[in-house]
């Protein structure tokens, strides 16, 4: 498929990962077309909008008929029923249909280490909204999955399972968090081992990925998480550099601030024990072409779109994230008190004094 070429439809496009596919498609020259209800946020320049609802069959069969597309990405898709209906309506209307899943996917995960081959959750293709334990959003992610196999075939389907993806525009607020933090600076509580490899993803590697992937004609599935070469220790001190902030950071114990009760995942974004959270096999993605550049720069080009005035769309989970200031601090205390700070670090580094010549 030659670049110049490529029809895209993306079911969605207007808020975080989906848009920032679409500012790329568009970049790329591309024909990008955006599918959503326009309520929440405009997508960006360059791309033809049809607005409708995807829940609704009327609204799929229009979209459909204004086709034919190259590929289609149903980049938020969660409920099986919904990706189903929207891959069936645009079967003849697209060669292609691209998903992106999540590593959540993964029985195992975050518990055990994944490779693509790993066993995933019961997934029924069939299943609408709900609650339960079926309901949950892995076992959702995987029904979406078959859905699509079932509707395009596996040589026509691309699915991506990313970790966590940063990056500008990004509406979960565990980043945001983090700078915040930064800013603020003073004793920060800085959660298990300064050397924890983490993952996250910049969003603008995963829609380059993704668009590669289309361009080359590319099917299967894709693990889509950073490299194993980046700590938490680059996390937060890429926050303090980038805010301008100073402060001391207190590496405190696993095992001691999950017996306080601190909410993993959520309290202190990012942060989470079980070994396999981190252990997401990226050679797959890597052996086709995914290049993730270095945390600091996701780190430092978020923080500059947010003091630009950069507004995520609004999302309830950004309100999950963090730690309340006056628990952090009795936190701190009590830590140092129990001896569960395994180590601390200064920063911006203090310099020794000048000897003597
Ligand atoms: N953030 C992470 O760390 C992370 C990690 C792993 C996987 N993921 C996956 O990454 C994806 C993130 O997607 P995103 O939210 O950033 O995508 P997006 O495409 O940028 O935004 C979601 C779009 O869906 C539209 N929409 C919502 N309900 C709709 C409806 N009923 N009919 C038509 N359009 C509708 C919204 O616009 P309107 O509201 O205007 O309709 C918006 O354009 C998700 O699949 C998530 O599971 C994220």
């Amino acid at each position: 498929m030659q670049d110049q070429s490529v029809n895209l439809l993306i079911l969605g496009g207007s808020w975080f990962v989906g848009r920032v596919i679409a500012e790329d498609a568009v970049a790329r020259d591309w024909n990008v077309t955006v599918f959503n209800r326009g309520r929440s946020s405009t997508p960006p320049d360059g791309v033809r909008t049809i607005h409708g609802d995807r829940e609704n069959g009327e609204d799929l069969a229009r979209l459909a008929s204004e086709g034919p597309w190259d590929a289609a990405i149903d980049v938020a898709g969660s409920v099986p029923t919904m990706v189903r209906d929207a891959a069936r309506a645009l079967q003849r209307a697209t060669r292609k249909y691209v998903f992106v899943s999540s590593v959540s996917a993964y029985a195992g995960w975050p518990a055990e280490p994944v490779t693509e081959s790993s066993p995933l959750h019961e997934g029924d293709p069939d299943m609408g909204s709900g609650d339960g334990p079926s309901h949950a959003y892995g076992p959702m992610k995987v029904g979406c999955e078959a859905a699509i196999r079932r509707e395009f075939g596996a040589d026509q389907s691309l699915i991506l399972r990313p970790g966590v993806v940063l990056g500008p525009h990004e509406y979960v607020g565990r980043l945001k968090w983090w700078l915040g933090r930064a800013l603020r600076g003073g004793q920060i509580l800085a959660p298990g081992r300064a050397d924890r490899v983490i993952q996250p993803i910049d969003v603008r590697d995963l829609a380059t990925f993704v668009l590669d992937q289309i361009a080359g004609g590319g099917a299967g599935t894709y693990n889509a998480a950073a490299p194993t070469d980046r700590t938490y220790r680059d996390l937060l001190i890429a926050c303090l550099a980038a805010t301008g902030g100073s402060g001391e950071l207190l590496w405190t114990n696993d095992q001691w601030l999950a017996a306080q009760n601190v909410q993993q995942w959520t309290e202190l974004p990012l942060w989470r024990v079980p070994p396999g959270t981190w252990a997401v096999d990226t050679q797959r993605a890597t052996a086709a072409g995914l290049a993730c550049r270095p945390l600091a720069e996701t780190v430092h080009d978020t923080w500059a779109w947010l003091s630009s005035g950069g507004r995520a769309v609004e999302h309830e989970r950004d309100a999950e994230h963090g730690i309340e200031p006056r628990k952090e601090a009795a936190l701190l205390d009590a830590a140092q008190k129990a001896g569960a700070v395994d180590d601390r670090e200064t920063f911006p580094a203090q310099s020794e004094p000048a000897g003597k010549a």
